[in-house]
């Protein structure tokens, strides 16, 4: 179990180590320093993260996705993320992960994110006591 992320303005990594704590800290890797995908084990649960821009998940997101592809390794993907619009940052990951074979857990969490003068100080608290909720409920499962 582990948590991949890719975050420009540092709002889905606050979800991302609240969820990595609250699993039961596990690794918490930020997809700007690069990720390895054969690190990653058969059938293993994945927190999939990222922030939304121009519709989009981030790049580095979208290069993991398709090398987990290309690894061909059978991985569940539990996806959250934070974006202006409702929902908009789970819908680009569910967007991109389906589009390459894989089929995500259907509960996610996209929390909103802080944009111009849209959702100041989001994530706040219960932000981050939702974030760890989530992460707990996918680990009991
Ligand atoms: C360049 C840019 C483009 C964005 N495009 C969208 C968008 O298309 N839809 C949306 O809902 N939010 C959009 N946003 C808002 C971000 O998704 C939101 O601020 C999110 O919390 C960013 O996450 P991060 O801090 O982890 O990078 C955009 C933000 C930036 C900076």
């Amino acid at each position: 179990m582990r948590v991949i992320y890719q975050s420009k303005n540092g709002k889905t990594r606050k979800l991302a180590e609240a969820i990595a704590e609250a699993a039961g800290h596990i690794e918490c890797n930020d997809l700007e320093h690069g990720y390895d995908v054969s690190k990653i084990a058969e059938g293993e649960l994945i927190f999939l993260g990222s922030g939304v821009y121009g519709g989009k998940s981030g790049d580095k997101v979208i290069t993991f996705v398709r090398e987990l592809k290309k690894s061909k390794k059978k991985v569940r993907l539990a996806l959250f993320g934070s974006s202006n619009g409702k929902g908009k940052a789970v819908k680009a990951l569910r967007k991109i992960t389906t589009k390459n074979g894989f089929n995500p857990i259907g509960e996610d969490y996209n929390c909103p994110g802080k944009f111009l003068f849209f959702h100041p100080s989001r994530p706040n608290q219960a932000d981050i006591n939702a974030a760890r909720n989530y992460a707990e409920r996918m680990t009991k499962n």
